[in-house]
């Protein structure tokens, strides 16, 4: 679909989490990915271990969309040798980041609450790739579940920029992010009558540093949750944020989408 027909849609909105690799797509990624472009939402699909980021890479050129390559906290252990990551991974991964249409290291980060890999492997292939990403400039996408104060302290050691994603602390740890340059990434979650704790953070987090995602095919928000999740679903998540922040839809859209843009240099690649 040709940009400029995207930039007629009054609501521009940008996924900037996805999965779109996953076998839950399978039969219809095709449709999927176009039901989205074509509501003019953009999206960024993650990598999870080497095979998925040469897939996310691939969707991104076939697509036009966007990818992020790196190895998710699940996969570390497969990726780590006498406490490095592999070398060769390495290396790959840094091809995969000077492609075109390539705009992030993600997904990477801690994960305590499943701990499949050991926290050993996890937080090797969080610094190795957390450093390579600093090294070459780009953005990092975090996953941090329950490991709050070792992502932190990488964080503020290694002086990269990105975004925590699927945020759903309360405001001292926002604020804590925030402090270190970080954005916040909000997904489905903040609709589930539970979050209440997450909705009060969003009230309170500058406009500036919101962005908006999926985590598809998880986490689908209300009035879908239960359902497989798919790009097109982000339109949820900005109307329960922008209600909570007494914003008109287009409002919230415009900022978190020029947010987007600004970390992931989105507007580089569409313009070129
Ligand atoms: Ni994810």
């Amino acid at each position: 679909m040709p940009y400029n027909y995207m930039i007629m849609e009054a609501v521009q909105l940008v996924d900037t989490h996805a999965h779109l690799d996953g076998k839950q797509f399978d039969a219809d990624r095709e449709e999927t990915i176009q039901r989205a472009l074509e509501a003019g939402i953009q999206i960024i699909t993650m990598g999870t271990d080497l095979d998925s980021s040469e897939q996310a890479v691939h969707l991104a050129h076939k697509h036009e969309i966007f990818a992020a390559v790196g190895i998710h906290p699940h996969e570390a252990g497969r990726f780590v040798k006498n406490n490095q990551l592999d070398s060769r991974v390495l290396t790959r991964l840094e091809t995969l980041l000077n492609e075109e249409r390539v705009v992030a290291m993600g997904e990477i980060g801690l994960d305590y609450f499943k701990d499949y890999s050991p926290r050993e492997a996890q937080l090797v292939a969080f610094r190795d790739q957390f450093a390579l990403a600093h090294r070459l400039k780009r953005p990092v996408v975090i996953h941090n579940r329950e490991a709050d104060e070792d992502v932190l302290e990488i964080l503020r050691d290694g002086d990269a920029f990105g975004v925590v994603h699927s945020f759903t602390g309360n405001a001292a740890l926002a604020q804590k992010i925030l402090d270190l340059g970080f954005y916040l990434g909000i997904n489905g979650m903040v609709t589930f009558p539970k979050s209440g704790v997450l909705r009060d953070t969003v009230k309170a987090i500058p406009l500036e540093r919101l962005i908006l995602e999926t985590d598809c095919p998880y986490l689908a928000p209300v009035p879908q949750r239960g359902k497989r999740n798919e790009p097109l679903y982000v339109r949820h998540v900005a109307e329960c944020v922008a209600q909570l922040r007494n914003l008109s839809l287009e409002k919230l859209a415009e900022a978190t989408t020029g947010n987007a843009m600004k970390l992931f240099g989105l507007e580089r690649i569409i313009c070129s």
